[in-house]
């Protein structure tokens, strides 16, 4: 009875990390709330590839996932833009609740994605598409709830950081360490998304969704990699007592007038290189590790750090995610139980 079934809709370093993290039986919730999850299904373009996967049935046709009545949690951890929005669209329609780690989507659709899913009353989760393994958004919608977030400001990916840690602490070169965070299974599918600095800039509007309650479109982003950073401009930066970080920034733009209109006007948000001294608390941000400082109106200034990408780190965020929702399915189910 307190069995919840999930499809994955992908099986890479993320999908895999959230097998493992249920197989682990570590949560405690669940233990206490005799709640057992089973992933089913899972969807994949290579059915022969070989993964970490007691268990579960792969499958290349979404249907299969998406028109099961057992499967009540969809977990979308394929990528990408297509074809994710018309399958994460036809689960919420089925009423199916739905997590996902896809940043590029949602700073695309999130708010379409999360007004269908508040209509439909079902939950739509994303802790796993910010900041990795760190639960920030969390703690931005329950921690935060009574206090207004003023400035945002960090380092949202941890590809480029482990790229720009390696080039300034061992002399490595901008491909070789490129490679190494591929191999991690840190960096995209196509890494142009990490270094461009697209990728820390879908979840700088993700951030800015969640602590301004403002929209700001991607393209309004100012964007700017890591691309064509030389091993010798580190070295000889770091002569200086300077880092590279790809640093990403917010802040709301208050309107100046006093009369009636005064108020919060929009965003401006960038996302570019800086070249940081030690005083810097970013400065001191290396490796996979992401780090955010947010700026409040309460409590002042705040900083998180830690693992920023990685298949464990994030597939624990995403099952935090599933733990929230299986609670839900499964209070609900107890309650129309007695209703009965
Ligand atoms: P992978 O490339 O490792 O895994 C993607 C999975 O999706 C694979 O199993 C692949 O199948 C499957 N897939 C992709 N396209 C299709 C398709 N059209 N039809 C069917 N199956 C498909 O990616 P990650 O696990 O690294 O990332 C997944 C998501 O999580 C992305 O949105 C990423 O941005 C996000 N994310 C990743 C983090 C990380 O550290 N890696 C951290 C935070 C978020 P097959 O295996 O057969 O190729
Ligand atoms: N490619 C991303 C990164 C994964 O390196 O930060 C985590 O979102």
């Amino acid at each position: 009875e307190n069995t919840v079934k999930i499809g994955l809709l992908g099986c890479g370093n993320v999908g895999q990390g959230v097998i493992k993290g249920i197989l682990l039986h570590s949560n405690k919730i669940l233990r206490k709330l005799g709640i057992t999850l089973v992933v089913s299904k899972a969807l994949v373009q290579d059915i022969s590839k070989e993964r970490a996967i007691e268990g579960v049935v792969l499958t290349q046709k979404p249907q299969d996932i998406l028109d099961d009545p057992e499967i009540e949690v969809v977990v979308e951890v394929m990528g990408g833009e297509h074809p994710t929005y018309s399958f994460i669209k036809k689960a919420l329609a089925k009423g199916k609740h739905v997590v996902t780690a896809n940043k590029l989507l949602l700073a695309l659709y999130g708010a379409e994605l999360q007004e269908i899913a508040q209509h439909k009353g079902i939950c739509l989760l994303y802790e796993g598409s910010v900041l990795g393994g760190i639960p920030i958004l969390r703690t931005i919608q329950y921690g935060l709830a009574g206090d207004q977030v003023k400035k945002i400001c960090g380092i949202l990916n941890g590809t480029t950081n482990y790229i720009l840690t390696q080039m300034a602490e061992s002399g490595k070169g901008y491909e070789e360490a490129l490679r190494e965070a591929q191999e991690a299974g840190y960096a995209e599918s196509d890494p142009t998304m990490d270094v461009t600095g697209l990728d820390a800039a879908c979840k700088l509007v993700i951030l800015c969704r969640e602590c301004f309650e403002l929209e700001i479109p991607l393209e309004e982003v100012e964007i700017d990699g890591i691309q064509g950073l030389t091993t010798e401009e580190v070295a000889e930066q770091k002569k200086q007592g300077r880092v590279p970080k790809l640093v990403a920034e917010a802040s709301i733009i208050e309107c100046s007038s006093s009369g009636p209109e005064k108020g919060r006007e929009g965003i401006v948000a960038k996302v570019g290189v800086q070249w940081l001294s030690g005083e810097a608390i970013l400065s001191h941000v290396s490796g996979v590790d992401n780090g955010l400082s947010l700026e409040t109106q309460l409590v002042g200034d705040l900083f998180w750090k830690g693992p920023g990408a990685g298949g464990l780190a994030t597939g624990g965020a995403v099952l935090s995610d599933i733990v929230e929702i299986a609670k839900k399915v499964v209070a609900e189910r107890s309650i129309g139980n007695a209703a009965r």
